[in-house]
């Protein structure tokens, strides 16, 4: 098989690059590990940055996200019962949208198929040959044969696990990481959110965020030990313990009901650079991780897609410049979005072991944010998203 631009990953970065290729005329082939099915069903990010929405809409799959999304004008900070809320409209005239990446993913992939792109789903041991020089070829294995595809360009979209990164060889890349001694408990239930806009709370207990998908779906997290199981948590225990955390009004209010889907992230902070190696580039969570807590991860796969869709355009009419300076552009706002996210979650977090000096911090900073436009403004700035 021959194609223009080969794309390893059918997640939300390899989705929308391919789409946004195809509406340039540009041939593409993704190759997915998983099935449909399992890609449409792991319950993810839920916060979507303008930048992305007008992104999707230039994709043109933006139509039932315009439909069924919720515009929001702010979230809430809270630490026990101080409530902060950062309004993002009036502070930076723009809302962020909430519609989660589940029904990003599946109008990404209507939209494919709609265009008769070939997206092969099975595919295992991927490998990605001579990509310093012209010939770059994937090679994989399909029902028990190994195939072929001839292309341009490469564009690893296969998240943090995937074989695009380890493809670049170790003394070409640099690696910085950080690993945070906790994880995030999430719990989807059919319930009326606690709140119409996001609750960020920090409190003595740990962090907890309550989210929504619409008005009778809501998504909440829990900050939880690394040791701990989902099986761990009964949904009492879950609800008992998110109380504890939100300010007590909205405790005593929320409705609570059976979960639907209980799962465990781990936080971490993680990039690889350069992000081109050769006829490789690669994209979104292949190159780097953020913590959830800046709502970032799916935004940030998506601004990197804005640099190189246009690129890849170009240096196939024979205009490399754009994708000699994609690396360096993405990681520019990538760093920045690193940044935030850190911040983000070490002012939000419980750190096992720390000291009532690091908890007078963060009670500190909240405080700040409560009384200082410029403070709120700079965190709303980040929040809706740096401009591309
Ligand atoms: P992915 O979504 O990881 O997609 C990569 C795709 O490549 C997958 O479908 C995978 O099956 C496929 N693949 C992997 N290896 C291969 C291979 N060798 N060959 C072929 N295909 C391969 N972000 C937020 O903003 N908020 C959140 O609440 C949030 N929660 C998260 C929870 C979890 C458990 C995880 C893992 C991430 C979460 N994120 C969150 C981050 C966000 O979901 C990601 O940033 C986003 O999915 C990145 O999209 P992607 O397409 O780059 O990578
Ligand atoms: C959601 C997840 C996040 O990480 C976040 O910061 C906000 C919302 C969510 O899944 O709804």
């Amino acid at each position: 098989m021959k194609t223009q631009v080969a794309i390893i990953g059918g997640g939300p970065s390899g989705l929308l690059l391919s789409q946004l290729l195809n509406k340039a005329g540009v041939a593409t082939v993704i190759l997915e590990r998983s099935t449909r099915d399992h890609v449409l069903s792991r319950i993810r990010a839920g916060i979507l940055e303008w930048g992305t929405v007008d992104l999707l809409r230039e994709a043109g799959v933006g139509a039932r996200m315009d439909a069924e999304g919720f515009p929001h004008d702010g979230c809430f900070l809270t630490d026990a019962d101080m409530k902060v809320r950062i309004d993002f409209k009036e502070l930076t005239g723009k809302q962020v949208m909430v519609y989660g990446q589940t029904e990003v993913t599946q109008d990404l992939y209507a939209a494919q198929d709609a265009m008769g792109t070939t997206i092969i789903h099975g595919v295992e041991d991927v490998t990605l040959n001579d990509l310093e020089r012209a010939g770059s070829y994937v090679e994989y294995t399909l029902n028990g044969q190994r195939q072929r595809i001839d292309c341009d360009y490469i564009a690893g979209c296969d998240g943090f696990h995937g074989v695009s990164r380890k493809t670049i060889p170790e003394e070409k890349r640099r690696e910085f990481e950080r690993v945070y001694p906790f994880g995030w408990l999430g719990v989807l239930s059919r319930t009326r959110p606690a709140d119409d806009e996001l609750i960020y709370a920090n409190s003595p207990h740990g962090f907890a965020l309550a989210s929504m998908r619409n008005a009778q779906l809501s998504r909440y997290y829990i900050q939880v030990p690394l040791t701990d199981k989902p099986e761990d948590w009964s949904d009492d225990a879950f609800w008992t313990e998110l109380k504890r955390r939100l300010p007590s009004e909205v405790a005593a209010t929320m409705e609570t009901g059976p979960s639907i889907e209980k799962s465990i992230a781990p936080l971490r902070s993680f990039v690889s650079e350069p992000l081109r190696w050769g006829n490789l580039f690669l994209v979104g969570d292949a190159a780097h991780i953020v913590p959830p807590t800046g709502a970032k991860g799916l935004n940030l796969a998506a601004s990197d897609v804005f640099y190189l869709y246009q690129a890849l355009i170009e240096a196939l009419k024979g205009n490399t410049s754009g994708i000699d300076a994609y690396s360096e552009l993405a990681l520019r706002r990538i760093w920045k979005a690193m940044r935030f996210s850190w911040q983000m979650t070490t002012m939000l977090h419980r750190f096992e072991g720390e000291d009532s000096f690091s908890e007078q911090m963060r009670r500190a900073t909240l405080d700040h944010l409560a009384h200082s436009e410029t403070a709120r403004r700079e965190l709303a700035e980040n929040y809706i998203g740096l401009p591309f």
